[in-house]
């Protein structure tokens, strides 16, 4: 048996975390990625599914109550209508491009940003994975052997393993669930000149909690430009848009995608942010592994960028930003109308679902981590010893699902995430459950 897998099995069998922190890195990545997938393939959706199961564990929303905007939905048809599905750009159609660099730019004030720094893709997991393995394969053609790599936990298991597939890989926990924001000092201590990538979230999943933009600044300046740091900006939503100038610097690498902030995660989209070089370079890379996105979503991310900028700076829609397309200025105005509306609904039933949940988890005398972004709601059930195991217990004995912290490397206490964006009456319900369960 695989090593990993033994070490995994002692964890299932003893349910005590300390058997996974001990773990050197290699091994505790493997063994957490493992955890991962018997999460999701052999007991959640494996042999414990049931529709009577509760899911509070989704990372997610219900999507019959937060759907996407008819007005998005309307680009889509368009492209379709118009048999938009040849190939395109490696990096992504121009339009969409120009539209996406615009809408970044709002979060600075210089402009930082043209379609030259933006490239489309499919989604986070997919891009950061491709661009590990990008920046790895020039590193290793540079320096003649593997070189080493930072990553910041809590962190995305797919994400962590898939560095280890390329990367000498050392991870860096950081803390603060008790702070206002997550101090990156540990990190800042350890990036070294040889360290050729550091993978950071800038809002951490599952805390909700965003880094601290001073300390992220610190450590961008301290590094030189053979260190490329990769900024996971997914769950940067649903709270305060803070974004220092020194994101922009040329060694740094913003991923976003419409999994979280624009719930859409089955769509698979996304972009990121580099220097105009690097995605220069990067052209014949993406050209030569996944071809390019899909090319009958590229209206939607243009309509969306174009309308979320307007959104957020709560202005007219300029439709001349619409002008290549044959849509009336009386249907987009009312497309935007619809897109505003159901976007700033969906927003504000995030915010208070969150603090619905953090007010009820507390006032049953959970110890709650107050998110200050995002989806998730992270909290700890005092008298309980790992994660998995409540995951487990839950489960099995009220049908209710939670995310183990364990699966995001946190071994320090036994937090579990819910994810509280469904109908109000099953939340209520798998609230009380769990409540009950530990209270008896
Ligand atoms: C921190 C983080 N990054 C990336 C992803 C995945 O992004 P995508 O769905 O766009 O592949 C997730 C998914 O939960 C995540 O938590």
């Amino acid at each position: 048996m695989k090593e990993y897998k033994k070490h995994l099995q002692k964890y299932l069998n003893t349910a005590r975390g300390d058997i996974l922190d001990r773990l050197d890195d290699g091994d505790k990545i493997a063994t957490t990625k493992e955890l991962f997938n018997v999460y999701f393939r052999d007991h959640l959706y494996g042999k414990y599914r049931s529709d009577d199961n509760i899911i509070l564990s989704s990372g997610s929303v219900d999507h019959d109550i937060f759907n996407m905007p008819e007005s998005l939905k309307f680009f889509i048809k368009y492209a379709l209508d118009r048999n938009w599905y040849g190939y395109s750009d490696s990096r992504g159609r121009l339009q969409t491009r120009v539209a996406i660099a615009l809408y970044e730019n709002i979060f600075f004030n210089n402009d930082p940003y043209t379609s030259e720094n933006i490239c489309i893709t499919m989604g986070a997991t997919a891009a950061i994975s491709d661009l590990l393995e990008y920046i790895s394969k020039n590193r290793v053609k540079k320096f003649g052997q593997r070189v080493n790599a930072l990553c910041a936990t809590p962190n995305y298991p797919p994400l962590v393993k898939s560095m280890t597939q390329h990367f000498n890989v050392e991870l860096v926990e950081l803390d603060g669930y008790n702070e206002d924001c997550v101090n990156l000092q540990p990190l800042i201590d350890r990036i070294a000149p040889d360290t050729a990538v550091a993978l950071i979230q800038t809002v951490i999943n599952p805390s909700g909690k965003k880094v601290s933009e001073d300390s992220l600044a610190e450590l961008i300046e301290k590094t030189s430009e053979n260190t490329l740091i990769i900024l996971d900006e997914c769950h940067e939503c649903f709270g305060e848009k803070v974004f220092g100038n020194l994101r922009t610097r040329k060694n740094v690498i913003r991923i976003n995608s419409l999994s979280k902030e624009f719930f859409a995660p089955g769509i698979k989209l996304g972009w990121f942010i580099a220097d105009r070089d690097f995605i220069n370079d990067y052209y014949e890379h993406a050209s030569s592994s996944y071809g390019s996105p899909a090319s009958f979503f590229y209206l939607l991310m243009e309509g969306l960028a174009i309308f979320e900028l307007h959104r957020q700076k709560e202005i007219a829609l300029d439709k001349k930003l619409f002008s290549e397309y044959d849509i009336s200025d009386e249907k987009l105005d009312e497309l935007y109308f619809d897109y505003v509306q159901q976007t700033n609904k969906n927003r504000q039933a995030v915010i208070d679902n969150r603090l619905y949940v953090v007010e009820k988890l507390k006032s049953a005398g959970f110890e709650v981590i107050e998110p200050s972004h995002s989806l998730n709601i992270l909290f700890n059930i005092p008298g309980t010893r790992d994660s998995y195991d409540v995951f487990l217990k839950l489960l099995l004995n009220i049908k209710v699902s939670v995310y183990p912290g364990v699966l995001s490397f946190i071994f320090s206490k036994p937090y579990v995430r819910i994810s509280p964006n469904i109908e109000r009456n099953i939340l209520d319900r798998g609230l009380k459950e769990i409540i009950k369960f530990y209270k008896s």
